[in-house]
């Protein structure tokens, strides 16, 4: 193989907050040429300016035919124009979270993307991070017991987007690392979401997934209105509970040998008897080895392109995470806006794969 065929070049389409972060990753893997795409002028003058060297382009189409592959980071709206392009002329793609902002758009990409032969992989970076690798560790050896409930929380003050609202933006990593840790997709879902600021998108949103095979339910906060920055992912099981908490320097998956037993209270002058008993013991944090996701994840694309292998979280992937959110926004979003109440939406049954969706409120600020 002669030196040129050995490179592999990638075109990473947004130099954004994201796409930037892909473009230093990138440029880190040995034998990858990358080329930023960015419409806007001045991004690509601060990329050539942190990447001495790096070739640019103010559009994608401009550098196709230099490329093996393509990046998707543009904000989620476009993620299907721009894929689509890149399968079109015979490119592997990653696409980031989401994969799609349509069921559609989603089928259609899988579709192209297995019509021209290339490889259609989607960024959930979570999947790519030795900490959810511990967490679904923790839950398969059962040492937690039996798994109770999962609860996650990602909030903090912004980051406002301009084409999704907060569910697209956020819930996207926790249904990917709840379904990747149980290793089911959920049946039905209930959502809540508020526009509490401006007049586009719910910022606050509560989701309830029900996971039918392992009998229950996680619940999802995701927020771009609150004081405090939270990653946090909790697996409560009948013997023990497991926390991840992605802020954390160095205790990032803690272990707590705590737990609660009905107590049996058979005595009926027992009236002020605590229903229940509570067992506490240590906490044990677990090591986590710092490989960075990004570069765990894009490594993987570069492995799956250089040797044809499926990625693993390929587009299929990306779209069964659109179809749960696609269930979100067909109980609410798309629905006339109303300034107070909530509706309670029994919507249709879903075809396979996409959640049946039980209770939704979408609401605004009046
Ligand atoms: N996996 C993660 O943890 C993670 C984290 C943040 C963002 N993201 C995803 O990354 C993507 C980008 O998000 P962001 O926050 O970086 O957005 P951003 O708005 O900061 O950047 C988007 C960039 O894309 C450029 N752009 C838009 N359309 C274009 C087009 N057609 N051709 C060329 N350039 C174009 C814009 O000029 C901008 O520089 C989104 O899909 C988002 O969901 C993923």
């Amino acid at each position: 193989m002669g030196q040129q065929e050995a490179i592999t070049r990638v075109a990473v389409v947004g130099y954004g907050y994201w796409g930037s972060k892909h473009a230093r990753v990138m440029s880190s893997i040995p034998d990858v040429a990358v080329t930023v795409v960015d419409s806007q002028e001045e991004r690509l003058v601060e990329a050539a300016s942190r990447h001495p060297g790096i070739r640019i382009a103010g559009s994608l189409e401009e550098c196709l035919d230099e490329v093996d592959a393509v990046v998707v980071a543009t904000p989620p709206g476009s993620h299907a124009a721009v894929a689509l392009t890149a399968i079109q002329a015979g490119k592997h793609v990653l696409v980031e979270k989401p994969l799609t902002t349509s069921v559609s758009e989603g089928e259609l990409l899988v579709e192209s993307a297995g019509n021209e032969n290339v490889r259609l992989m989607v960024g959930h970076t979570f999947e790519y991070n030795p900490a959810v690798w511990k967490l679904r560790e923790i839950v398969r050896s059962g040492v937690l017991g039996r798994v109770l409930y999962v609860d996650t929380a990602r909030l903090s003050l912004g980051r406002y987007q301009t084409d999704v609202n907060v569910v697209w933006d956020l819930a996207p990593h926790d249904i990917s690392i709840i379904s990747y840790l149980l290793g089911e997709m959920p049946t039905a879902m209930a959502v809540w979401a508020h526009r509490n600021i401006g007049n586009r998108h719910a910022d606050v949103a509560y989701l309830r997934l029900n996971f039918e095979l392992a009998g229950i339910q996680a619940f999802v906060h995701v927020s771009w209105l609150d004081p405090n920055k939270v990653r946090r992912v909790t697996v409560v099981g009948d013997r023990k509970m497991a926390v991840y908490n992605d802020l954390s320097d160095n205790e990032r998956i803690r272990v707590y040998d705590v737990g609660v037993d009905p107590a049996a209270i058979d005595d009926s002058t027992e009236a002020h008897a605590m229903p229940v008993t509570y067992r506490t013991g240590d906490i044990t944090s677990l090591y986590v080895p710092l490989n960075e996701p990004l570069l765990v994840q894009d490594q993987h694309f570069i492995d799956c392109v250089r040797t044809g292998a499926r990625p693993d979280t390929s587009g299929e992937r990306g779209l069964d995470i659109v179809r749960v959110l696609a269930s979100a926004d067909s109980a609410g979003g798309a629905w006339p806006m109303t300034s107070s109440g909530a509706l309670y939406a029994p919507a249709p049954r879903e075809p396979a794969g996409r959640p049946e969706v039980v209770a939704a409120a979408w609401t605004n600020a009046s």
